[in-house]
């Protein structure tokens, strides 16, 4: 069995086409490494990883927001689109950052949080100040209310994390945010909204930063000037690019404007929507004349399951030649339950739908169903398939350690909103945010020099970066060694199934290079196909691939 053990070299930095097969990690800067003991992780701490992203060859980075924030949202709520929050580090610190990490041939991609702001944005401290009416309110959605003195929000919607949609300030208008009341939405109609984002594309790349990651990008269009529908009605109305609130066709209007900018950079800067959207809607946002490209958490929504992985897979990869994009796979990130977790939880059991899209949240406290072995096999052999796939790989930080969701974070130390608006009813997101275990023991499992902002379990020592180095069966060790494959391995966007190979259980495709990959979804042992076995997601059984298990071939 291959077992790479130099570092291959990482692809061009002026490559304008890096981004179509990327392997990109997402860090959560809050909770990625703290390299000033304040219990958060920062800008210092993601520099002094930076050999660890190397080995672990990743192409690029996307860092969720590090700008100022009162972290009502994890930071999704911007006080600052152009500055660093000061508890994370300082533009110099972000310009050092980058440096280094192009230094080590990865790139970085930020979060631009467009559809809203904080509400101790500038601009929203600005809209509070002056009267209803004035250009300072008409950046955001503010309207009178119903009812007598208007004391009735103008609409019964509720908001993707619970409770009301609106708010009321002192002289009486109310806001809309359609997350939390401390994010008010941006009115995109505004041509002074629009200038200030082109400015903050314009000033992160400038400083260097090789793309974007564009939050709820589907929101940003909207169409309020009508009589405003109830929730009901909002709920019924066709999400076909018409729809007052959601993925509307004009929003592809300013991603439009924002690709000028993009084309301005050599090489052109990138990007990604984050869009929950209906399948078929996802190519607008991938096009070349918008972002680009844009997720697809097909698989993320999906069981472990070989008929659906197949149908997901065909589906995407003819979705992605139509736009001419590539497509994107993702299984884990900051805002749903680690993939080691769900594949351990009985199909769809203790999760409910959220309603923004589909984001799988826990139900509540400790899973008592959870078998946390499987689920980590599963998310290994899983895993392993993502990254033969053609397209870019999204890898969330931690689950290259096999990291489970820390179900039990107690009531007291909880930061998401969901779980307050909820109230309490969805547990919310921060078990998959917990500071990352870097050492076996010691202060915050070598997080930083002192606690963790976040509680972490006393199991994170056992699953820390410190504890599985070296050990040729650790989920670190297999990470490392696909990634160091797939680099050397990946041509072409081409994927072909073996259909022999295939069964109710079993998933065979090759990359018309020689590249093959099974994976067998059931729990009793198959053949492999002819050829040399490069890699597998668990030990061979008398030459067999047991269940749960995934392994790369050369075709003989
Ligand atoms: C999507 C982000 O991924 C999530 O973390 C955030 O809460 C919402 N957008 C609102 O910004």
């Amino acid at each position: 069995m291959t077992s790479p053990s130099v570092l291959s070299a990482p692809p061009s930095t002026r490559d304008p086409e890096w981004w179509r097969q990327a392997a990109v990690y997402q860090i959560y800067p809050r909770s990625f490494a703290d390299g000033n003991g304040d219990g958060v992780g920062d800008l210092a701490g993601i520099v002094s990883r930076i050999p660890y992203l190397r080995e672990l060859q990743v192409d690029a980075v996307w860092l969720s927001p590090f700008y100022p924030s009162a972290l009502a949202d994890g930071g999704y709520d911007v006080d600052d689109y152009r500055n660093v929050d000061p508890r994370i580090g300082t533009l110099a610190e972000f310009d050092d950052m980058v440096a280094h990490l192009h230094a080590a041939g990865i790139r970085i991609v930020v979060d631009i949080v467009p559809n809203h702001s904080s509400d101790r944005h500038e601009w929203f401290r600005a809209a509070l100040a002056s009267p209803a009416g004035s250009s300072e309110r008409a950046r955001y959605i503010f309207r009178d209310g119903k009812g007598e003195n208007g004391a009735l929000p103008p609409t019964d919607w509720t908001s993707i994390f619970g409770g009301p949609a609106w708010t009321r300030v002192p002289d009486g208008q109310w806001y809309l945010h359609n997350f939390a009341p401390e994010q008010p939405d941006f009115d995109w109609s505004n041509e002074e909204v629009r200038a200030d984002f082109r400015e903050t594309l314009r000033f992160w790349s400038d400083r260097g930063v090789d793309g974007f990651r564009i939050d709820v990008a589907h929101g940003l269009a909207k169409d309020l000037g009508r009589e405003l529908p109830s929730q009901a009605e909002l709920d019924a109305l066709p999400k076909d690019g018409s729809h007052p609130m959601w993925d509307r066709d004009d929003v592809h209007e300013i991603y439009a404007e924002w690709r000028e900018v993009f084309d301005g950079y050599d090489p052109p800067r990138t990007a990604v929507a984050e869009a929950w959207v209906e399948a078929d809607r996802r190519a607008r946002y991938a096009s070349s004349e918008g972002l680009g490209q844009a997720f697809n958490f097909d698989l993320l929504e999906a069981d472990f399951d070989a008929d659906q992985f197949r149908e997901i897979v065909s589906f995407n990869l003819a979705l992605a030649a139509e736009s001419g994009s590539s497509t994107t796979w993702v299984f884990s990130n900051h805002d749903v339950v680690r993939h080691a977790t769900r594949y351990g939880l009985p199909p769809r059991a203790g999760r409910t739908e959220a309603k923004q899209g589909k984001q799988w949240l826990l139900s509540g406290g400790t899973e008592p169903q959870l078998d946390a072995g499987l689920g980590l096999r599963r998310a290994r052999a899983a895993t392993l398939f993502e990254l033969a796939l053609p397209g870019s790989a999204y890898i969330y930080q931690g689950e290259e350690l096999g990291l489970h969701e820390v179900a039990d974070v107690p009531d007291q130390a909880r930061q998401d909103p969901t779980f307050f608006r909820s109230p309490g009813v969805d547990v919310g997101r921060d078990g998959c945010r917990v500071p990352l275990p870097w050492a076996s023991g010691g202060p915050s499992f070598g997080f930083g020099a002192n606690g963790a902002h976040l509680p972490q379990p006393a199991w994170f020592g056992e699953y820390s970066a410190e504890a599985q180095e070296g050990d040729p069966g650790s989920t670190l060790t297999l990470y490392r060694n696909a990634l160091a494959l797939r680099r050397e391995l990946q041509s072409g966007e081409e994927l072909e199934w073996l259909d022999d190979a295939c069964n109710g259980e079993v998933l065979a495709f090759t990359r018309t290079n020689g590249w093959v990959n099974v994976t067998n979804f059931g729990s009793t042992p198959v053949d492999l196909p002819a050829g040399e076995v490069l890699l597998t997601s668990a030990p061979l059984d008398g030459g067999r691939l047991p269940g749960a298990a995934t392994a790369w071939l050369r075709a003989a």
